[in-house]
């Protein structure tokens, strides 16, 4: 099956061997250099210029996120949420789950945010600490301003934390230029690891101000998760020993790519695919100067429900994804993320031709 859905991806077969390096104990030595290996190459690939670390979490990007929101707003502060898509309202949802202050911008899921008005909520407020954004909202394939809206963070002395788990290694980004203070990632997505990992990118200098928040989750805790990690070399709970040895050949094929290469690879392969889409008359549900280089959103056509397009497309070996939520029924999206061919791309549209003419 060719997973053309944003993650899990479909992995290259070293990563997947990896899997396959046996058993090991996560309180010995060993471990302690695996962990310290990945950690170094996430930075590596993300971070390259220093003053920030990072803490690997076993669990699902949603695990990193919540620990990052968590773990970062003060007692009596607030997190202002960035809210245009499925991804916005998760990170709203669980700051509402600790019963977080929050302001919340919300925008039609077709648009970025308006940076008048992110700026004129932070400067008039100074009990918002934190700014959260997604970065890639995966919804719909959308871009958001991180360069603008870390700009407004930094001018007022904010924290800017990022959800880029749909976004790191296939969008351009610099956390130091874009003032990016706590990024969350993910292995299973453009880094083409395994799911059951994900991490948080935090820069050193946030460190001091996070170990003033009294702990709200006991697994979840970026200060936690960081000081064993970094003083112990060990993960403070059973990590996921196996997943670490496949993310880490991930970010290792990764750096052999080289991140820019990888961010042009999907690039072009998602380039060619809307000149195709387009030529088969589908239309895209964003305007071209929004879209990201790794997911399409789709109208789908008049004719077909996603449940016939996805079953005629399976059975020719193409998992694509629906839309979500006041999407469901509208769209259907193609991912280009992870180890797709050039040849899987080309039968994806001939096969696509087919079932659309098939309908008709
Ligand atoms: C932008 C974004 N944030 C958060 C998540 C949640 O990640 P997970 O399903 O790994 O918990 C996803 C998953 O698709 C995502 O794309």
């Amino acid at each position: 099956m060719i997973l053309l859905n944003p993650g899990p991806v479909c992995t290259s077969e070293r990563v997947r061997n990896a899997l396959m390096r046996g058993d090991m104990c996560h309180r010995e030595s060993e471990f302690s250099t695996l962990l310290s290996s990945t950690r170094k190459k996430i930075l590596q690939a993300f971070a390259p210029y220093g003053n920030y670390t990072t803490a690997i979490i076993t669990g699902s990007g949603t695990a990193s996120l919540e620990a990052g929101v968590c773990s970062s707003v003060s007692e009596g502060k607030k997190v202002l949420i960035i809210n245009n898509g499925v991804y916005g309202d998760r990170i709203s949802r669980i700051a509402s789950a600790y019963r977080f202050n929050k302001v919340e911008l919300q925008y039609d899921w077709r648009e970025q945010p308006d940076l008048e008005q992110i700026e004129d909520a932070v400067s008039k407020d100074s009990d918002i600490e934190v700014v959260a954004m997604v970065h890639h909202e995966t919804t719909t394939g959308l871009l958001n301003p991180i360069h603008e809206v870390g700009a407004i963070t930094g001018k007022y002395g904010r924290t800017f934390l990022l959800d880029s788990i749909s976004g790191l290694g296939g969008e351009e980004i610099d956390l130091a230029t874009d003032n990016v203070d706590i990024c969350i990632g993910t292995s299973n997505k453009c880094i083409q690891g395994l799911p059951g990992l994900s991490f948080v990118i935090i820069k050193q200098d946030e460190i001091k101000r996070l170990r003033n928040i009294p702990p709200r989750s006991l697994y979840l805790n970026i200060i936690a998760q960081l000081d064993e990690q970094e003083e112990k070399g060990e993960c403070p709970f059973t990590p996921s020993v196996q997943t670490f040895y496949a993310f880490d050949e991930a970010l290792r094929e990764l750096l052999e790519e080289g991140v820019q290469n990888r961010i042009g690879r999907y690039r072009k392969a998602s380039s060619y695919l809307r000149d195709e889409f387009k030529r088969l008359s589908l239309e895209l549900l964003l305007p071209d100067e929004l879209l990201s280089n790794t997911i399409t959103a789709l109208h789908l056509p008049e004719n077909m429900t996603y449940a016939n397009l996805h079953d005629s497309l399976k059975e020719k070996g193409f998992i694509i994804y629906a839309g979500q939520g006041q999407l469901n029924k509208k769209i259907f999206r193609i991912a280009n993320m992870g180890e797709i061919s050039t040849d899987d791309l080309q039968s994806l549209i001939k096969n696509l031709q087919k079932v659309l003419e098939d309908s008709k």
